[in-house]
């Protein structure tokens, strides 16, 4: 049987003692002592031996008390380092995941460019190059410019939507409120969900970073409505709170999710969890199954 190390010590104690006490009981120590100190009597020298006898065992309850705290540092020690080590972890999966969707999009926007533009480029220079030849009559060159015009009309649809996936130009020409608002509409378009939007009237000078996160939470936000929720009705408020802070509520009445499932399976939710960060603000995910999801997001306010 192999000894730990406190055991051993133990063992090796209670072997000392028991030699000490075998030889002081060999050399009749304590009389030898009693008969001594007897002689300094005057100055107490007998009620020395009992002093030491309490000061060993206040040691021995000193250094116990100090193993027990240094015990528990060393267990919390521990503990933090386990967390830091999960939090790096956390950190490396996370910068994975953003590289994998930065290259996604970059995907999405070559096969953008390629597909869409390149094909409607091509379709204009047929067109000019009939034109050019020069054989056809007047009907046949107002169709081809018609078709020239078209296909122009569609590289602008193109390029407008590649811009807004770069940049929420809305952001630029109307500012946040107004481009919660012109996206809770669209949205609401498209979804045929009721999207009711309320933004108060917000501070001049938000910085371009506060201005982009607010919009790009709200965006996921619904985007996620939309995807998950089954709900019919949405809420979407923007406030300044009375400490002066930017709230950002996002509440639907869908199947609701579990905060943990939520941040455990996707990017969108990590993303906007990161997002928040970030400018050090607050994600608040309150939610029960059947009584939709609320996001509630505290921002502090950032001036340009
Ligand atoms: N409004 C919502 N209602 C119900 N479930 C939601 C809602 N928003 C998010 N979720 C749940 O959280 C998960 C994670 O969302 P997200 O991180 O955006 O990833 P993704 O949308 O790519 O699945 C979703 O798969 C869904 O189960
Ligand atoms: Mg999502």
């Amino acid at each position: 049987m192999k000894l730990s190390k406190p055991q051993t010590d133990i063992i090796f104690v209670a072997s000392l003692t028991l030699l000490f006490g075998m030889v002081a009981s060999r050399w009749e120590l304590s009389e030898h002592i009693t008969e001594y100190s007897y002689v300094y009597e005057h100055i107490q020298l007998d009620e020395w031996p009992f002093s030491f006898l309490v000061l060993s065992m206040g040691l021995a309850w000193y250094s116990w008390r100090r193993s027990n705290e240094a015990n528990l540092e060393l267990q919390e020690r521990i503990r933090s380092e386990q967390k830091v080590q999960e939090l790096l972890r956390h950190n490396s999966d996370l910068t994975q995941r953003l590289y994998s969707a930065q290259e996604d999009e970059r995907r999405a926007l070559a096969r953008e460019l390629h597909d869409e533009m390149g094909q409607t480029c091509t379709a204009i220079r047929t067109e000019a190059a009939v034109l050019g030849m020069g054989k056809l009559d007047a009907t046949g060159v107002a169709q081809c410019a018609q078709r020239i015009a078209l296909s122009a009309q569609a590289l602008s649809q193109i390029t407008r939507h590649m811009l807004q996936q770069l940049r929420p130009m809305v952001l630029d020409s109307m500012g946040l409120a107004d481009a919660l608002v012109a996206q809770c509409q669209q949205w609401q378009n498209q979804t045929g969900v009721v999207c009711d939007c309320k933004v108060d009237t917000l501070p001049a000078g938000l910085s371009d970073y506060l201005c982009v996160t607010a919009y790009r939470l709200v965006q996921e936000g619904l985007t996620n409505v939309a995807r998950h929720a089954h709900a019919n009705h949405v809420m979407v408020r923007l406030k300044v709170s009375d400490t002066g802070e930017l709230v950002l509520s996002i509440q639907d009445n869908g199947r609701g999710s579990s905060h943990t499932d939520a941040s455990q399976k996707g990017f969108g939710v990590l993303g906007m969890q990161e997002r928040v960060a970030s400018l050090r603000g607050e994600f608040h995910w309150h939610s029960k199954e059947n009584q939709g999801v609320h996001i509630r997001i505290q921002l502090p306010m950032e001036f340009a």
